[in-house]
């Protein structure tokens, strides 16, 4: 567990390495990629040993008798959640965007409206668009520098042609760990206006010390429209895994979804149910608190960087490795921004306003990289905007 070494990740078809000269104009060999949702860390030693031990046996057959795999899944959540789950509520999709579209072809139309709460993830708004269905963005406020939701003025958006609700809890980007207030609200107001409530749960073991994740599951009143989506691949950095989990607790619902996956033709990869079965363990557990731990000095060295140049503006994260900064107040056009960012810093960062409403202005910066490579990119980032003090 060794969170400082630095992996050479050039050349081995990482997205977030090897795209960014194309996507960005910063070259790998001398940039900093800190955009796609990855970290640059090796997951715990048993999920190696998991990939090794079927390495070792070399034959990858197809799958069968995921007892185990759905128990690792009770356990987990049980054991880190406070969540007692059935075993038969679990589907497994090629991760969680796929869930998602998984989600939104089984409980609505085309035509259909889905809310979501902005600045928010930006698959979800490409999946609806792309089924046909209508996104409806619920911007977010701001109460002292934090996300937060208003409601009343929800309330007034909706022309009761929207039939889902997609929540992102924790929040990317923002990092708010939502509280069981604000849960409970969010329910209530899918209930008001009769929303499937989607909620993508993907970051709820990358939570600061100080937060504690509640799933949504565990609010009361929920059972009838709730639909959970959770993975190890945040948390353990096996994104290219692809598997994720889709929890519906509602018999009916649950009915729904099935026919969908018999129909999409769905069925899961070994590789993420092995991988899984490992990580959500004793051992997993031990490494997921140690990387929270590390992660939350990240962010403080970058927050206390990024801060002291004027008009700059870190979220304070709760959760995720995600930093979402606001530069309004350099005043600024976004344009000149990026070309001090991604120019003279050569460091890649997601644009805001690919978040939907309430982006504008912003850039998310992943902080799930050694130390040393943070440290870099806030000396960077001083430097570029250093005209400014
Ligand atoms: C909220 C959220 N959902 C889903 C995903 C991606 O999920 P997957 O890789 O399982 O498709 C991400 C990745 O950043 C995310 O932030």
């Amino acid at each position: 567990m060794n969170f400082d070494e630095i992996i050479d990740r050039v050349g081995t078809h990482s997205n977030k390495w090897d795209m960014m000269e194309q996507i960005y104009g910063v070259s790998p060999q001398d940039g900093i990629p800190m955009w796609v949702a990855d970290m640059d860390f090796r997951p715990p030693t048993c999920v190696s040993d998991a990939v090794a031990a079927m390495h070792d046996h070399g034959i990858y057959g197809y799958f069968g008798g995921d007892g185990p795999y759905r128990a690792a899944i009770q356990w987990w959540m049980k054991e880190r959640h406070g969540w007692s789950l059935d075993k038969d509520a679990i589907f497994t999709t090629h991760g969680l965007v796929n869930g998602t579209a998984m989600c939104v072809d089984a409980f609505t139309a085309p035509g259909d409206g889905v809310v979501l709460f902005t600045p928010v993830y930006h698959a979800f708004a490409r999946v609806i668009k792309a089924a046909g269905r209508q996104v409806i963005e619920c911007q977010l406020a701001l109460d002292d520098g934090r996300y937060t939701m208003d409601f009343e003025r929800y309330d007034a958006q909706m022309t009761g042609r929207e039939t889902m609700l997609i929540l992102c809890s924790p929040h990317n980007p923002g990092g708010r760990v939502w509280t069981e207030a604000e849960l409970a609200e969010v329910a209530a107001f899918a209930q008001r206006h009769d929303l499937i409530l989607v909620s993508d749960e993907i970051h709820h073991d990358l939570v600061m010390p100080g937060h504690r994740h509640i799933p949504m599951a565990r609010i009361e009143g929920t059972e009838d429209r709730l639909v959970m989506m959770a993975a190890t691949t945040k948390t353990f950095n096996i994104a290219g895994s692809h598997t994720g989990n889709v929890i519906v607790p509602n018999a009916e619902l649950r009915a729904r979804f099935a026919t969908r996956m018999v129909a999409m033709g769905q069925s899961a990869n070994s590789f993420g149910l092995f991988m899984t079965e490992a990580a959500y363990s004793p051992e997993g557990a031990a490494w997921v608190d140690a990387l929270c731990a590390y992660l939350d000095g990240n962010r403080k060295l970058f927050d206390e960087g990024v801060n002291a140049i004027p008009g700059a503006r870190s979220m304070p994260l709760e959760a995720t490795y995600l930093a979402w900064v606001d530069f309004s107040g350099t005043g600024m056009p976004a344009d000149d921004v990026m070309a001090r960012v991604q120019g003279t810093a050569r460091i890649a960062a997601n644009h805001g306003p690919s978040f939907g409403t309430g982006g504008a202005d912003h850039l998310r910066f992943n902080l799930g990289t050694p130390r040393a490579r943070v440290a870099e990119a806030v000396s960077r980032l001083q430097d570029a905007f250093a005209d400014l003090q």
